[in-house]
């Protein structure tokens, strides 16, 4: 089967409204989170995406009983015959790396590969591995495997050298089945590490201080099954409102928790737009006079998230004036910058922050994803460009965002998925006069 392209018609307005699913990044952590308990656990408003749907696979490998209706997710791990998982899907995956905790909690063992690099950095496990190490845990890494023993888990108070989401996520399992208490300092404070406490407390864990960079855990013996909603996705809930800005136009989203949506918000009010809540866990977007130009550096939660700053850069593309948008989370996350110069952008790098003057235009352009948030930042820039914009290497899009161009044409926007060639009849000749 050819690889479909995903054409997009550009200029034309939004307006309505879209329904924002359950964050990914939620979902894949209390899929982990669920092994800490020989029950069954229920998780509604689950995104269906590739991602959710591999680490399914690498539970089920584990003999985990994975069952997917539309949102509602349910697992049941009381069988659990493997602690192990293999490197084809965790390299695919970085995720699943996070449930090395659970089985060392549930199993004392766990053998899970090294994730390896990917497109947007190295991505070490270093701060897992030696925060597990503190809890007890004998860890050592051969031929690319991570394997981990413990006879019994420690509390222990661990120091994170930086405020790594997937190593607090890890760590506040583990510590979870550790002999007393855990203090995790430094920790990750993202919303996903809030839900994925959260859930733990379901099943009876005792935490405190999740969403705060000092996290309290004191260990219990045995958790239960419970049922519990992901919070909704603030990355997709941003790139829907970028994706209004970028095109000038008013749309509602719903649900949000604004308050996760907090940097985000700030930066697009500096650039020019109206941004207000509408009932209950609504945000309405409408755009200012004008669109200006906005310094961006991406931070650890509460700072600029990392996952919205492609998306943003499509908006500083387009904005009046010259932007520099600095990339700190990632060493490697500026792979939509030649693509989007393909389009007509006017994007240099320079020591790792994108020096981003404003065009008065994009126009379509056959472009290729290079990563998850990347292939959403050429979404828009294609929703925003003149004439028609083809957008190769889906399988990226297709990881993190559950449906987004029904969303998108919900909306009024014009974009399809095609083998056979561009969809929208008389789209060529109105490229070439864009150009
Ligand atoms: C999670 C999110 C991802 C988001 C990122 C930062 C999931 C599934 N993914 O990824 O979408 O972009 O948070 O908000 O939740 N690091 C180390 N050593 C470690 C761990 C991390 O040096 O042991 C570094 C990383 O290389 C990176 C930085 O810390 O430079 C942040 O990574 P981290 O917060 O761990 O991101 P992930 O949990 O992988």
């Amino acid at each position: 089967m050819p690889e479909p392209t995903l054409y997009i018609r550009g200029g034309q307005q939004l307006s309505g409204y879209a329904q924002v699913s359950g964050a990914k990044n939620s979902a894949l952590a209390l899929m982990a989170g669920a092994l800490l308990s020989p029950e069954p656990c229920r998780l509604h408003n689950v995104p269906r995406l590739v991602d959710i749907q591999r680490m399914g696979e690498i539970l089920a490998g584990m003999g985990v009983k994975v069952a997917l209706h539309g949102n509602i997710l349910d697992l049941d791990p009381s069988h659990l015959t493997s602690c192990h998982a293999p490197y084809e899907l965790v390299s695919q995956l970085r995720a699943s790396f996070f449930a090395i905790g659970p089985l060392l909690v549930r199993r004392g063992v766990a053998r899970i590969p090294l994730p390896g690099g990917c497109a947007i950095g190295a991505r070490p496990v270093d701060l897992h591995v030696r925060g597990l190490q503190k809890l007890g845990a004998t860890v050592h890494i051969d031929g690319g495997i991570v394997n981990a023993r413990a006879s019994k888990l420690t509390g222990a108070r661990i120091y994170l050298d930086y405020p790594s989401v997937g190593a607090t996520e890890t760590l506040m399992m583990a510590a979870t089945g550790a002999q007393g208490e855990t203090i995790i300092e430094n920790a990750a404070q993202e919303p996903e590490v809030a839900d994925l406490a959260n859930f733990c407390r379901a099943m009876g864990a005792k935490i405190r201080g999740a969403g705060t960079n000092t996290i309290e855990i004191v260990g219990t013996p045995r958790l239960h099954g419970t049922e519990y909603t992901v919070i909704p996705d603030r990355i997709e809930a941003g790139t829907l409102l970028v994706a209004a800005a970028a095109t000038r136009s008013t749309i509602t989203i719903g649900p949000v928790i604004p308050e996760h949506l907090r940097a985000a918000i700030a930066k697009l009010q500096e650039m020019g737009l109206n941004i207000r809540e509408v009932g209950v866990n609504k945000l309405e977007i409408s755009p200012g006079e004008s669109r200006r130009a906005v310094d961006v550096e991406t931070l650890p939660y509460p700072g600029f998230p990392t996952d919205m700053q492609a998306q943003v850069m499509v908006l500083a593309a387009i904005a009046e004036g010259d932007s520099a948008i600095a990339e700190t989370v990632f060493e490697n996350r500026m792979n939509h910058v030649p693509e989007l110069n393909r389009m007509g952008a006017d994007i240099r790098i320079k020591k790792g922050v994108a020096l981003v003057r404003g065009v008065s235009a994009l126009s379509g352009a056959p472009v290729a994803s290079t990563d998850l948030r990347a292939a959403a930042a050429l979404v828009i820039a294609g929703l925003a460009a003149q004439g028609v914009t083809e957008v190769k290497n889906l399988q990226h899009l297709d990881r993190g965002y559950e449906d987004l161009e029904g969303k998108l044409r919900g909306l009024g926007a014009q974009l399809q998925r095609s083998t056979e060639g561009c969809p929208f009849a008389g789209a060529a000749a109105e490229s070439r006069r864009a150009v």
